[in-house]
């Protein structure tokens, strides 16, 4: 399945030095290793369990699974028998076993230049294990659920990390969510403590993160489930402006360090509001006056290698997000190895993730995986853009970050604004290059490639999901040449294939629905609550395989290319949304009597919502309307789901059982004629209908 030999035409290589050091110096060893990794899983994988903690070994199989529905029901379960603690392993281990305790691990970087902080693995430890006592002092204990949602602060991975030490499982959510939302994954993970913050700032927006989360716990109240305890940090106000309850604290000068530069000078004299912080005693407690008094002594609590560790939520097709459980060992071992190897890890990195915490990305590859190898990293709280766009290679040269990992969706954006901005920061310090959230157009790859990285950086197409739990279709940076646009091949212990509508596998140059064969270790394991609908999303179309909702192309060397989900699912700036989720926003409108959402490309974003409204009778559509519309997809989601488009429909193409023909609407979305079959169609008249009133138009 993977070639002997890596093509030498039309492809890209590392250069030499960093095959020198690299763990994975070669396409032969990367086969060799990948070999091993399906054939021997238990010894390729113990290779990289011994150099974790256990407190008690694993008895049974190193993998034991079924993939496969008519067999029975779906399992994975890796190192059975085996106790650990996933935070001891990623803390205590760093700074007793390997003597990293004055190590920085985060160099955080505010949103306002010149606001930073500088973490050691031993100041972390001693707030981790603080905090963990604050939520055993709340009653939380192991198999206990919080929700955290919190802006991009030392004090979320100090949460993550003391909900781990004591065996609770954490869920966090995403701080652009909005209250509908947040209610939503709170009640469903049935969560016992929410921990949030009082607000901060994006680029120059206030965002009033306790307001949003207050709302979404009356939300929950009203739905009869109560949550009684809250720890607020206060991110933006002082200790002392602690607010009357029910009151709303004052309007406040926010603290700014001194900053060099005349013109953030003058940015920073701007006066920055404090958020509003409503404060009621009987729910809120402040973070730092919790952990004021508690000990820096925490035992950690012993977990079974398939105790859950944590749940994130990820769209679904049906439009309720679905709760992607993860467990302790197995992705332990899956980020670890997938962090060292794809990133080639070495002691004297400084490695910088710039996606947030409340995404897959940063669970993995911000806090898991990066701490369990003892890495120094960058934590950036700010924007791409704010206060301009040299900002990202201003930090870059600020802590010589060597290795670098973002989104298309932020590379496109900077590259609008030309390679000026990029030319004027150094950028020598860096190595290597990822990318993640979705496909990666050759354009953007090779700006990248030739103006970020000068064409000395390999850039790590990394393809994976929040259910895979870490990279699985990647390069190996000194050992795969790269080709522009794809994730070239999978990581070890993964087995991909590709499979046509009948689910026969295709060999060779094909194209198909991507799955994978057998589990590795860093698998979801369920959704949580409903084990069935695990079943059915991933395994049931095509029994025996994962299915992972993407299309994939496989080219005459072997390569493989995302070409983007199959399923109802939108990549909306590397966001998952699920079209049902922002149709049923819109439904909920008193105007609106049907919806379809549909992706149209956008050069920044991937891709752009569109959506086609029909609107009950006698309803107008005007200016007004659009704009209630847009705000009630914002308040029910997100800000990340505000629909780009809206066009009012007077009907929908349908097919004869009823069904929406979203492909029919796609076309008419990107102004494309050729609507190819359309004999289902119900009613044809409505076709050039929308085609003439489409938005753009008149742009
Ligand atoms: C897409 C993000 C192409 C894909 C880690 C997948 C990609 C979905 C890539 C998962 C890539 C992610 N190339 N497409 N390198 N990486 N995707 O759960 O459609 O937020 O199924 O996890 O993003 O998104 P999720």
């Amino acid at each position: 399945m993977i070639p002997d030999k890596a093509p030498g035409e039309d492809v890209l290589h590392a250069p030499e030095d960093l095959k020198k050091e690299a763990h994975i110096p070669s396409f032969e060893k990367y086969k060799e290793l990948y070999i091993k990794s399906v054939e021997s899983p238990e010894e390729f994988w113990g290779d990289i369990a011994k150099d974790f903690f256990w407190k008690t070994k694993y008895t049974g199989k190193f993998l034991d699974y079924n993939f496969d529905v008519t067999k029975g029901e779906i399992f994975v379960k890796c190192m059975e028998g085996a106790t650990t603690n996933i935070c001891y392993n990623v803390l205590d281990r760093n700074v007793h076993e390997r003597k990293l305790g004055d190590k920085v691990v985060f160099y955080w970087e505010g949103n306002e230049p010149g606001d930073e902080k500088t973490v050691t693995y031993r100041e972390l430890l001693q707030q981790v294990c603080k905090f963990a006592n604050v939520l055993k002092s709340q009653g939380v204990k192991k198999g206990d659920h919080v929700s955290i949602y919190m802006p991009m602060v030392v004090e979320l991975v100090v949460a993550m990390l003391a909900c781990a030490r004591i065996g609770a499982v954490h869920s966090i959510v995403f701080a652009g969510f909005s209250a509908e939302s947040l209610c939503e994954r709170i009640m469903d993970s049935q969560c016992c403590l929410l921990i949030t913050a009082d607000g901060f700032y994006r680029g120059d927006k206030l965002i009033s993160l306790k307001l949003i989360a207050d709302e979404a716990l009356q939300k929950c109240r009203d739905k009869s489930f109560s949550v009684e305890k809250c720890i607020v940090l206060k991110h933006l106000t002082k200790e002392d402006e602690a607010t009357i309850p029910g009151s709303l604290s004052p309007p406040a000068k926010r603290a700014c360090p001194d900053l060099q530069q005349e013109k953030q000078k003058e940015r920073i004299k701007k006066v920055r509001p404090s958020p509003q912080v409503p404060w009621n005693p009987e729910v809120d407690m402040c973070w730092h006056s919790l952990i004021g008094g508690a000990s820096e002594e925490c035992e950690p609590v012993w977990c079974e290698s398939e105790d859950p560790l944590f749940i994130l939520y990820t769209s679904g097709s049906t439009g309720k997000p679905k709760g992607v459980l993860h467990t302790v060992s197995g992705y332990m071992l899956y980020t670890a190895a997938t962090f060292k190897l794809v990133f080639d890890y070495h002691p004297d990195d400084v490695y910088w993730c710039t996606a947030d915490i409340g995404w897959i990305t940063g669970h993995s590859y911000i806090t898991y995986g990066p701490l369990a190898n003892g890495a120094t990293s960058v934590l950036f709280e700010g924007l791409p853009t704010y206060p301009d766009v040299s900002r990202m290679w201003e930090i870059v040269d600020k802590y010589h970050v060597s290795k670098f990992y973002t989104a298309p969706t932020a590379i496109r954006l900077l590259m609008k604004y030309g390679s000026e901005p990029v030319l004027k920061c150094k950028r020598d310090s860096l190595k290597i290059l990822g990318t993640v959230g979705e496909p990666i157009n050759p354009e953007a790859w090779q700006w990248y490639y030739s103006v970020v990285g000068e064409k000395r950086c390999p850039v790590v197409d990394t393809f994976w999901q929040t259910e895979t739990g870490g990279h699985v279709l990647t390069p190996l940076p000194a050992a795969t040449p790269m080709k522009p646009g794809s994730a070239t091949f999978p990581f070890f212990g993964v087995v991909p294939a590709i499979l046509n509508e009948s689910g026969e596998e295709l060999e060779g140059p094909s194209e198909g629905y991507l799955v994978f064969k057998q589990p590795w270790p860093g698998v979801m394991r369920t959704v949580y609550g409903n084990h069935l609908r695990f079943e059915t999303t991933y395994f049931k179309k095509f029994p025996g395989y994962y299915i992972t909702g993407d299309g994939c192309r496989r080219d005459k060397d072997g390569y493989y290319w995302i070409t983007g989900r199959i399923d109802d699912m939108l990549n909306v700036s590397g966001h998952l949304l699920s079209t049902a989720e922002v149709e049923s926003a819109l439904v909920e409108h008193e105007a609106v009597a049907e919806a379809a959402v549909v992706g149209r490309p956008h050069p920044v974003k991937g891709e752009s919502l569109y959506c086609f409204v029909t609107l009950n009778d006698g309803i107008s559509y005007d200016q007004k309307l659009e704009a209630e519309l847009k705000k009630q997809v914002r308040e029910k989601i997100g800000a990340i789901a505000t629909p780009d488009y809206i066009q009012s429909a007077p009907g929908l193409p349908k097919t004869r059982s009823g069904k929406i023909m979203r492909r029919v609407l796609r076309k008419i979305a990107c102004n494309e004629r050729d609507l190819g079959d359309v004999s289902t169609l119900a009613d044809s008249s409505v076709i050039d209908e929308l085609f003439e009133n489409r938005c753009g138009n008149q742009r």
